[in-house]
């Protein structure tokens, strides 16, 4: 029987989302990047001016303030809507100074607290491949299939390297590198909830593999 909770972990770039959402369309299945609440959360702390540093003051925004994760409404990249306020903030989240302080925000127990109660309201109806860092450890620890997909830094770097310069960007490869290296080191090494694989994960390197060859191997195991 193919799962119906399939959960997807992994550190920054590794491909989660782009398999997650593949996977999700093929299945006629809900994509859920759970990455976008806390980008949602530090955007909406830079944006009224709340110290990101200031741990109170940004698990009372995240208790506070409703974050809508929707399907996509366009075709414009994007693999679902945020909603705050009923503004639609899904490009907002991706800014520079989002990526900049959303590890901090995400290490707050209180802030993971009340994204996880929303995130696991929303895997337990099923039919959901739900990608993020803790969904196979603590959000959902039930999900029929765990998959933690892995890759080097280089190799992410890479990845976020020519995406940035296909769109006709500036970029710096060791720059880029040196940022991976440090959301890795702070997602794997905070107290609340840090990136692992779960016990009963399959792990996937995607450093030997293709994306065609991560999705033939997933698709295998929603197969049995
Ligand atoms: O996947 P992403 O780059 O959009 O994630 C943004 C940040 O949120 C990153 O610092 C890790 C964190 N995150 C998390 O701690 N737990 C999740 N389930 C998803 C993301």
């Amino acid at each position: 029987m193919t799962p119906t909770i399939i959960a997807i972990d992994g550190p920054a770039a590794s491909g989660k989302s782009t398999i997650g959402k593949r996977l999700a369309d093929e299945l006629g299945y809900l994509f859920f990047d759970t990455g976008v609440m806390y980008r949602a959360v530090t955007w909406i702390a830079l944006q009224r001016g709340v110290d990101v540093r200031d741990e109170g003051a940004v698990t009372r925004l995240a208790q506070e303030t409703p974050i809508d994760v929707a399907p996509a409404s366009q075709s414009d990249g994007r693999a679902c809507d945020v909603i705050v306020e009923g503004r639609d903030i899904t490009w907002e989240t991706r800014r520079p100074e989002v990526d900049a302080n959303v590890s901090i925000v995400s290490a707050y127990a209180g802030v993971r607290r009340e994204m996880s109660r929303q995130q696991r309201r929303i895997g337990q109806r099923g039919r959901v491949v739900m990608v993020g860092r803790d969904i196979g450890t603590v959000v959902l620890p039930e999900a029929d299939l765990k998959i933690y997909l892995d890759a080097s830094a280089e190799e992410r770097a890479r990845r976020r390297f020519d995406e940035i310069r296909t769109r006709g960007g500036e970029a710096d490869y060791e720059e880029i590198l040196a940022k991976v290296r440090e959301r890795d080191r702070i997602d794997s090494t905070r107290a609340v909830a840090p990136l692992r694989p779960a016990a009963d994960a399959v792990i996937l390197d995607s450093d030997k593999l293709s994306a065609d060859e991560v999705f033939a191997r997933v698709r295998e195991l929603c197969n049995g």
